[in-house]
């Protein structure tokens, strides 16, 4: 498995290729251009660290950053994003709450010649999106399904046959529909499950298998623990629930209390997440959620901030390293990807207390 280490050296070199300190100065004492970033929801940490990292790389830059979020709203971001247009931002970053249904404002920011950065989730439907920066989206699936296998004892840490030999009952949940990520995180996940679903070695016993039928509208954590309740009510009313493949922390957290509300633990099945948020860590830490996907939202930041900078001087930014896996329907966006890294009580300390990103204090 690659590490985040293994990206670090790359967001490094990249900086030092952009000559940071010439950049800084020169956009510092230049024309500190007004940037506009739209968020989708301050419900969840990781958006909240999203936009004030990348408010704080533009700024020192030197350029003026108006932050918005959407609050899950979608009617709210696309008017958010037109009074930014109307403001004078000369570049757009967008984090989208529903990816296609921007389409009217990147056609004004496209009329006014802005530039439009989307940022984490792909804006979809639209010719008008310049760059994309993200994760390695469809990994995040296949490390989500290698952990929830690995937990099981299907497999061991290093990828040979575990001790354990099954069947499993499992359920499987995924994120938003309108999200672009949420099939990549799917369809990763099903690479590595769909062997097992085949051999019987796993066994989804609601039948609900395809994405449509077990998607998260807006990757709400109540939605999924109604939708998890349901299933043990009259899935699991004889029999037990060992697995879920859950795509994000604030579902895995709804997942667990449905858990919890009909009688399982102090031992609880399997239970996946992603992005590391302080409850799931501590619900890892005290044996309840079983992993998570870290994604660095500091090195997002760092990357998208750093293609802006080159996007405003005209340039095309050196941080892309994947022209073909997102076609956003209309055109196939330029995009960087940063790696994830799977994350279980095994490994936190190492990868999220030694990187700074938590402190031991926060995690207690
Ligand atoms: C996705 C993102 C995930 C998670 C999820 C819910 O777009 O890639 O990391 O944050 O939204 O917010």
């Amino acid at each position: 498995m690659r590490s985040v280490r293994a990206v670090l050296p790359v967001v490094v070199l990249l900086v030092a290729a952009c000559g940071a300190p010439a950049t800084t100065q020169q956009a510092g004492t230049g024309d500190g251009v007004l940037v506009g970033v739209t968020m989708p929801t301050t419900s969840s940490e990781r958006w909240i660290h999203d936009g004030q990292n990348i408010k704080r790389d533009l700024e020192k830059q030197g350029h003026r950053v108006d932050l918005r979020y959407a609050e899950n709203d979608v009617p709210n971001q696309a008017k958010q994003i037109e009074s930014q247009i109307a403001d004078g931002a000369k570049l757009l970053i967008i984090a989208s709450v529903d990816g296609s249904a921007l389409t009217q404002p990147l056609q004004r920011a496209a009329d006014a010649r802005i530039p439009v950065i989307a940022y984490d989730r792909l804006l979809r439907g639209s010719p008008y999106v310049d760059y994309y920066a993200t994760f390695e989206n469809f990994r995040v699936g296949v490390y989500q399904a290698e952990s929830l296998l690995t937990g099981l004892g299907l497999r061991t840490g290093d990828g040979q046959p575990g001790a354990a030999a099954g069947p499993f009952n499992i359920e499987l949940f995924a994120g938003s529909p309108d999200d672009n990520n949420a099939t990549f995180f799917f369809n990763g996940a099903m690479s590595v499950l769909k062997p097992y679903l085949d051999a019987g070695t796993l066994v989804v016993r609601s039948g609900q298998t395809d994405f449509n039928s077990v998607t998260t509208p807006r990757w709400d954590g109540e939605t999924a623990r109604k939708r998890m309740e349901g299933l043990l009510t009259t899935t699991y009313r004889r029999v037990k629930v060992n697995g879920v493949l859950s795509p994000y922390d604030g579902i895995s957290l709804g997942i667990l209390t449905a858990l919890k509300n009909n009688g399982y633990g102090p031992v609880f099945p399997i239970v996946t997440g992603q992005d590391a948020e302080l409850g799931s860590v501590k619900s890892i830490i005290a044996d309840q959620q079983y992993s998570t996907i870290y994604k660095d939202t500091r090195e997002l930041a760092t990357v998208t901030a750093l293609m802006a900078d080159a996007v405003l001087k005209g340039r095309t930014p050196p941080q892309l390293n994947n022209l073909n896996d997102y076609d956003n329907g209309v055109k196939v966006v330029p995009a960087f990807l940063l790696n994830p890294v799977s994350v279980t009580k095994a490994n936190y300390h190492k990868v999220l207390v030694e990187s700074g990103y938590y402190t031991d204090d926060q995690l207690r």
